[in-house]
Formats: C-alpha cells, structure tokens, sequence
C-alpha cells in the first residue's frame, strides 16, 4: 500500500539545519533556524538552566505521569510570567494553563480547541507568517485566510492589517505575533496595540497571541505589552506560549496554552476541553522542561541570574542589529538595511530576494530562508565582515 505514497519536500526551516551541517566551507554561516548562538556560535545551556536541572537530578522522586495540564507549579509561574504578577486577570481566576510540548505544540492544542469547539470559524494569520502556523491549522483542518502584515517595501504594513480586520467575521480568531514578529522582525507599537484592541473589541473577534520570543524584543514586560492589554480588556483571549528562546531549552518542548475566558466558571469549561485535546493527542506533557522552569521562577536567586541571562541574550542580538548595519557602511549600503535596528528579536526580514539567498548559500556558504528570513542571532561579531561583504555582492 505505501507504494502509492509520494515522497513531499522536507521542512524549509529545518531542512536548512541539514543542509549546513552538510556543508564543508570553514567559513560557513547559519542564519536558519531559530536558535539562539553566543560569540563562539554556540546555542549555549543557561547557567541557571544547569544548576537547575542539578536540582532536580538529586531531588527527583518520580516519574509518573503529571497530567494533562502539567505541573500545577510550571503552570502558576508561567502565567504570572506572561500575564504578570498583579495580573487582574489571575486575580478573577479566568485564565487557564495548560502546559504542553513546546510553543508548537500549544499552537496544535490551540488549534484543535478551535476545530471541535468553535466550528465554522476561521483564523487570520498575518502575511507573512512563520511557515508551521500553515502547517498546523490545516492539520488541525481549522480554516485559514490571512491579513497584510508586511508592504511590497519591506515595512510593517499597519493600515492593510486593521483595513482587512474591519472586514473579519464576528467570531472568527486572528492570530496575533505577541512580539520579535516571526518571520519579519516589525512589531507593533504601543498605539498600534491599543487600535488592535479597539477593532477586535469591537468586531467581536477572538485573538489568538502566539507567544513564542518573550524577551527577546524589548524585555520580558515590554515584550508582553500587546498580551496583557487585551487579556485584560477582552473576556476571551488565547496564548500560546514558549519557553524554548527564552530559557534555551529547544529540546525539551516546553511551553504552554492560556485559555482566558470570562469569568471562573467559563474558564472551567474551557479547560476541561483544553484537558480532552491534549490527552488525544499525547496524554500527558513532557515533565522535564517545565520542571527546570518553576525550579527557577520559584527560586529568587535563581530567578535573577536567568533574568541577567535573557537580558544578555537580547542585548546581544541588539548589539549584533546595529553592528551588522555598520558593516554595510563600507558597501554604501548602510542607509538601505537602517530597518534591521529597529526590527526585534531573533529574525529579520532583509528584502533579500530568493535567488540572492540561493547566492549566498552558493557562493558564500550563507544559510537564511529564502523568504529572505535571517536569523540575526545566528550572526558573530567575527563573521559580520564577511556576511557584509557577501550581501552586498549578491545586491549589486
Ligand atoms: C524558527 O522559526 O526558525 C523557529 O521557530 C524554529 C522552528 O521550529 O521553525
């Protein structure tokens, strides 16, 4: 029977993990995946991450299963770690927590929770948006449309995206980048975030904030400006949120889906149906990235140094932004790539078409999406020269 199966093209994300390793070139630079990398390149584990998992190796007792919302513990920090710690949110019990593999697999649960719960609706994703968003609603076969995000010029597309919001049917779910948009890097500002709430507020619609780099753009509060304001001006609002960036433990698929809804007793209901579509899709979450997260958001010490850590991994992509700017100065290219500054986060839409990507990578050893999606952490103060040079070649 499996003759008849065609073989499809792999993950362009991750298949570009692959491609690199492949690639012999000393000089070769992986601006890829998503990953976090220090000055020597590395995607390092946190100093806090370690003394934490030291912890837990000698004060474990068990590994029974933890339910299917996961550690009560993962789940109060974390949501006071989103919402905030004062959140009136918290305070009116109507937010839930359920704690599942990843950022990715929040957005699944996310997903399903919408097919079997909200049917008929359909969810706005911004264009562009990351790849696997596409991916994981159609499986969930949850209908999808999308609003303008960036122009033709490479720049946040604000008026196309309320434009097409005032055009949304009541009660279908737009799909929100909470900040350090993904693929892009634009993010909205304070103002755009209170229009956001305006118009879904009043077109009844349900925001789904994908949650995935918070701390990465501006600091672990700022970057949940856009989250809070509507979590607590709205009675309904979903986050799916990762913990993978920010305490860069990728592997162990931590993170979590928020359903708030408004009041208690609808917050129950909400998270009993959140309970059935985790246990059908993998009973009970992987234990150990979330007990590394409460050991270390409930432990003060601890606590400090992983913020000294977030605040160092974010001042580093910064630094790199604008150091990688510079280096396009000698070309007389400095004025054409400015926006990488004011973009966050891990990526950074750089207008580069496809077939300049394909140069890079041919010509250079350069890895990058061919959407043009770099990712600015993959960068080091001792490659920005030569990423410099090939840019401006395959521009020209
Ligand atoms: C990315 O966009 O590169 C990351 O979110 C990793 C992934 O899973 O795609």
């Amino acid at each position: 029977m499996f003759e008849q199966i065609e073989r499809v093209p792999g993950d362009a994300i991750l298949g570009l993990i692959d491609a690199f390793k492949k690639d012999t070139n000393p000089n070769k630079v992986d601006l890829g995946v998503g990953v976090y990398r220090d000055a020597s390149g590395n995607t390092p584990v946190l100093e806090s991450v370690k003394i934490a998992e030291e912890r837990l190796l000698s004060s474990e007792t068990t590994k029974s299963y933890i339910g299917s919302h996961g550690d009560p513990a993962y789940g109060s920090a974390v949501l006071s770690l989103v919402l905030g710690e004062t959140s009136p949110v918290l305070e009116a019990n109507r937010a839930s927590l359920t704690q599942s593999p990843g950022g990715t697999g929040a957005l699944r649960l996310a997903a399903d929770f919408i097919k079997a719960n909200l049917p008929g609706k359909a969810i706005w994703l911004s264009a562009p948006t990351w790849p696997n968003h596409l991916g994981i609603f159609d499986a969930a076969g949850v209908e999808r449309k999308s609003y303008p995000y960036v122009s033709a010029d490479n720049t946040l597309d604000f008026d196309g995206m309320v434009e097409t919001f005032e055009t949304i049917p009541e009660g279908d779910i737009v799909l929100l980048h909470a900040c350090c948009h993904n693929p892009s890097g634009f993010d909205l500002s304070k103002a755009q975030w209170q229009q956001v709430l305006e118009i879904i507020s009043r077109r009844n619609l349900l925001p789904l904030i994908d949650f995935a780099y918070q701390g990465f753009g501006d600091g672990l509060d700022d970057d949940a400006y856009g989250v809070r304001l509507l979590a607590e001006s709205l009675d309904e609002v979903i986050i799916t949120s990762s913990c993978s960036k920010n305490f860069g433990i990728y592997r162990e698929r931590t993170g979590a889906l928020i359903l708030i809804a408004k009041d208690q007793e609808q917050m129950e209901n909400v998270r009993s149906q959140a309970a059935i579509t985790a246990r059908e899709n993998y009973s009970n979450p992987p234990a150990h990235g979330g007990a590394i997260v409460s050991t270390i958001l409930n432990d003060n010490a601890l606590r400090v140094q992983w913020l000294g850590e977030v605040d160092e991994m974010r001042q580093r992509i910064n630094s790199l932004r604008r150091n990688f700017v510079k280096a396009m100065a000698p070309y007389g290219l400095e004025e054409r790539f400015r926006f990488i500054e004011q973009q966050r986060g891990m990526f950074s839409f750089t207008g580069l078409t496809p077939e300049q990507v394909d140069r890079l990578r041919d010509e250079f050893s350069i890895y990058m999406v061919r959407s043009g999606r770099a990712n600015v952490a993959g960068l080091s103060h001792d490659v920005l020269d030569y990423v410099a040079k090939a840019i401006a070649t395959v521009v020209k």
